[in-house]
């Protein structure tokens, strides 16, 4: 476990580069057992989550060699197709394993992903979508155990547009025979960029990022080279970090696109934002404006994974925010954190409602989830005075590389303890 000793007031200025997308990597990591052959993966972040999806597929048979940010996943020949429990139970979005081993072999058991932090995190849609193509699926005793004989493409309407249903069926699809449709698919950018991964495979995949994505079912797939697309919340969340501070920050090597919906409620905040190509500068205002709505949205809206950071920042603007989180059913943790800090917020279900004061401060916190705890660091960085903030299950780790040492290089003053 870690905690973070923070002492607030320091605003943060100076470059950020952002490292490669957590929740692009994960899918095309167990994508690289398709092929049987090389993957070269670029701009790999050095996360917690990166390395238990490795280990699972070094158990399972594939060679991966890691060095700096770049990985080669070697899985020619056979594969353990029975993935190990805990690695699953770990990291619930081990579960992609499941379309990955389908889209090369006939049969996987996997043990049923628990919930999180954030909600109980069912896989209906995803199960529902793989007997759609003709997996023979059998759930028992906490284990799932898929079987087919023929993958048959089909048409495939989501009732909601699940990223990791989307991924999925994709993963399983491109080895179907004959054309597999997804409707109402997932819009984010982590899927267009598993599209282009599985094509520099082999695969045959249009539509990505818009809500029908069209699988061509093929059985050759070769080597491939591949750049992760860099990580929109590791860079929504530094662009947050300048804003609370009142500091001002240049973040390079983004794709200013994926940022949108983000940039659009810093700017109604206050804060002066120029974009170029693959550069944002961000400079916060004295004081921060209240956002009226926060509602999140599947891409293109407002992203979940910003709330929590969103509402840090709310905490300490003049006038009054409302939050509706639509996508997650238990994404509020942060906020009694928050309140000790001195913020104001209320809670009514999937609401929140936020009236903005001056300052926080400093306070002895617990993180209880990745994107909470990203955003009591963020609380703890504008608050006056320390804060300590328990980081149990290095929530943290999972999602941002290097988080206090970026941080610190930024002027924060920030030390990261292991107790
Ligand atoms: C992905 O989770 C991300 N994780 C999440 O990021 C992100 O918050 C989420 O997409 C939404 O953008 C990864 O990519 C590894 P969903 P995923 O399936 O795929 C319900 C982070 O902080 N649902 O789109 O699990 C589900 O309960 C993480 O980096 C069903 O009901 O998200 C939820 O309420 C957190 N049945 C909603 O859909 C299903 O079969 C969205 O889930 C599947 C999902």
């Amino acid at each position: 476990m870690s905690k973070f000793i923070i002492n607030g007031g320091k605003k943060l200025e100076g470059e950020v580069k952002v490292e490669g997308s957590k929740n692009a990597v994960l899918p095309i990591l167990a994508a690289s057992l398709i092929n049987g052959g090389e993957s070269i993966i670029h701009n790999i972040p050095r996360l917690k989550d990166v390395s238990i999806l490795t280990n699972v597929l070094e158990n399972i048979g594939c060679k991966v060699l890691f060095n700096g940010n770049t990985m080669v996943v070697n899985s020619k020949g056979e594969l353990n197709t029975n993935i190990p429990e805990r690695p699953v139970k770990e990291m619930r979005s081990s579960i992609i394993l499941m379309g990955a081993v389908l889209g090369r072999f006939k049969h996987v058991r996997i043990s049923y992903p628990g919930g999180c932090e954030i909600g109980p995190r069912p896989i209906d849609l995803h199960l529902k979508g793989l007997r759609k193509l003709g997996v023979n699926i059998i759930e028992s005793h906490g284990y799932i155990v898929c079987q087919y004989d023929k993958l048959i493409g089909k048409e495939i309407h989501l009732d909601y547009p699940s990223v990791g249903a989307t991924e999925n069926i994709m993963l399983a699809a491109v080895s179907a025979e004959g054309t597999t449709i997804i409707q109402n698919a997932a819009r984010e950018p982590e899927i267009i960029d598993l599209q282009n991964f599985l094509n520099k495979t082999g695969a045959k995949i249009t539509g990505a990022g818009s809500s029908t994505i069209k699988i061509l079912g093929t059985n050759r797939f070769h080597n491939a080279e591949h750049t992760v697309i860099p990580d929109r919340i590791v860079a929504g969340t530094y662009l947050t970090a300048a804003a609370i501070t009142g500091g001002k920050l240049v973040l390079q090597d983004i794709i200013v696109e994926h940022l949108k919906p983000l940039i659009s409620k810093l700017i109604e905040s206050g804060c002066k934002i120029e974009k170029y190509d693959k550069t944002i500068i961000i400079k916060s205002p004295k004081r921060l404006n209240a956002v009226e709505m926060i509602r999140t949205l599947p891409y293109p809206g407002f992203p979940t994974d910003m709330q929590a950071q969103f509402m840090s920042l709310m905490s300490i603007a003049k006038g009054t925010s409302v939050f509706v989180e639509t996508v997650f059913e238990n994404r509020y943790k942060h906020a009694e954190e928050l309140v000790k800090m001195g913020a104001k917020i209320k809670l009514d279900g999937r609401t929140a409602v936020v009236r903005g004061i001056r300052k926080l401060t400093g306070a002895q916190l617990t993180a209880k989830d990745l994107r909470g705890g990203a955003a009591l660091v963020l609380a703890a960085l504008a608050a006056e005075g320390v804060s300590y903030i328990d980081n149990n299950d290095n929530h943290i780790e999972r999602g941002y590389e290097d988080f206090d040492i970026k941080l610190k290089g930024l002027g924060a003053d920030i030390i990261k303890v292991i107790v």
